[in-house]
């Protein structure tokens, strides 16, 4: 039996590769072993394959070389776009996924109610998603996976298109989420202080085909606090894997 295999990975790349059917070399070789409760951030050169590293975990897109272990029965997958059915209001939207998966629609609706309540959108349910800002519709995105009660959640930079603020806020719920839940994390992010601010561990990718060429511990304790990020210790984390990253681009 493989390490892959063993329980204490929630998720597991192991020299992991990937080959577009047009001949593009997306990964080579990734080796990532998260572990149950972690949370890891995701940085890298634009185009090195990180939003193919979700693809593959999630089965979306099948890997070409590598083995890759996770339990996709439960997995979140949440993107910058958060993806609402405009003809849907907020509750609906939430239901989706349940709905998919055949949840009787008493319990589907209970449970909806209070993925809602916990992403604060209560009083929001039966509006439409034209009528939320940007953080109002990625809070229902988030509600609509948190319905599943993923293991493993996945975020394909989630807050890229939100202004500094609503973007900051969001990363204190979902870091409240996360320590609530218990859930898996596997964040991609061009954000280096998002990162660090949000992560058990941060890793660094090559340009492409992207591996992994850095991984940095983060050692503060939880919850983060806005405060954190004029620490002294954040500062130099960020410095360094800033310097990681730079190498990544250059070499
Ligand atoms: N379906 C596809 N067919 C061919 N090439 C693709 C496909 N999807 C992505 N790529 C290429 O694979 C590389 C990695 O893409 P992606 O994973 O989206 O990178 P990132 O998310 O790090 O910006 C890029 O060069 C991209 O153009
Ligand atoms: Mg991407």
């Amino acid at each position: 039996m493989s390490t892959a295999s063993s329980p204490a990975a929630a998720l597991s790349f192991d020299k992991v590769s990937m080959q577009y059917p047009d001949g593009t070399l997306a990964l080579d070789g990734v080796d990532l072993r998260i572990a149950a409760g972690e949370f890891v951030s995701v940085v890298g050169p634009s185009g090195c394959g990180k939003s193919t590293l979700l693809k593959l975990a999630s089965g979306l897109e099948t890997h070409t070389g590598g083995e890759i272990w996770v339990d996709r029965s439960n997995l979140g997958y949440t993107f910058q776009d958060a993806t609402l059915l405009p003809w849907r209001t907020v509750l609906p939207n939430v239901e989706l996924l349940m709905e998919l998966r055949g949840v009787p629609a008493a319990e589907r609706r209970r449970i909806a109610m209070d993925q809602i309540e916990l992403v604060g959108l209560k009083g929001f349910e039966n509006h439409y998603p034209k009528r939320l800002s940007g953080g109002m519709r990625m809070r229902a995105a988030l509600a609509r996976s948190l319905a599943l009660n993923p293991g493993v959640f996945m975020f394909d930079e989630p807050f890229g298109a939100l202004d500094e603020i609503t973007r900051e806020r969001l990363i204190d719920e979902l870091i409240a989420l996360y320590l609530r839940k218990g859930f898996t994390g596997l964040f991609i992010t061009h954000s280096i202080p998002e990162a660090v601010y949000l992560s058990s561990r941060v890793v660094v990718m090559s340009r492409r085909p992207g591996r992994i060429i850095a991984e940095f511990d983060i050692p503060f304790a939880w919850p983060r606090t806005p405060e954190l990020r004029y620490d002294p210790e954040f500062t130099r984390l960020a410095g360094e894997v800033s310097v990681a990253l730079r190498r990544a681009i250059e070499e």
